[in-house]
């Protein structure tokens, strides 16, 4: 395993279509086991493939439900279903220092294949929901930035990151 570089806004590989995975050898799989070392080194809930500079339909998704966390691995995943609404802060490996108010499903089904090509479907919600809407969305080259009602002040922020700290 190795760790990656996170690609950042301004890289127009973020602003891409990925492509369909249709070869599930070990490339992929080298692919998703250094997009897990990025992710935990990164202290994120998420990373999409394009954030390594990989234009591939493939998403990670840290369950912070589960102690010790897990790592979903999302192949060519696909939103089948949402409910409810939440709203609140969101940020983005590839956009740091930007937080902002996005609005989100509260509850989100998504199908997906696994890394050998298995299809299955995985709910979630607060958090967990959040994180596949906003990493799917990465693969169309859609940035959070897109769906912000109001960008969070230095305060704010700093605010926010004193409570992440505290836990
Ligand atoms: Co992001």
């Amino acid at each position: 395993m190795a760790l990656r570089n996170i690609v950042k806004k301004g890289d127009d590989v973020l602003l891409k279509n990925c492509r369909e995975v249709k070869d599930f050898n070990p490339r992929l799989h080298k692919l998703i086991d250094d997009m897990r070392e990025t992710l935990l080194d990164s202290g994120g809930v998420g990373l999409a493939a394009p954030q390594v500079g990989v234009l591939r339909r493939v998403v990670l998704v840290l369950d912070t439900k589960v102690e010790p966390n897990e790592i979903i691995e999302l192949i060519n995943p696909e939103i089948i279903e949402t409910e409810g609404e939440q709203e609140g802060p969101e940020g983005c490996l590839s956009v740091p220092g930007v937080w902002g108010i996005v609005k989100r499903p509260m509850r989100v089904k998504v199908r997906a294949q696994n890394r050998f090509g298995e299809t299955f479907e995985v709910e979630g919600e607060e958090l967990t929901a959040r994180a596949f809407c906003h990493e799917i969305d990465h693969l169309s080259g859609v940035l959070f930035e897109t769906h912000v009602s109001r960008f969070l002040s230095q305060e704010e922020m700093e605010a926010l990151y004193a409570e992440n700290e505290e836990e």
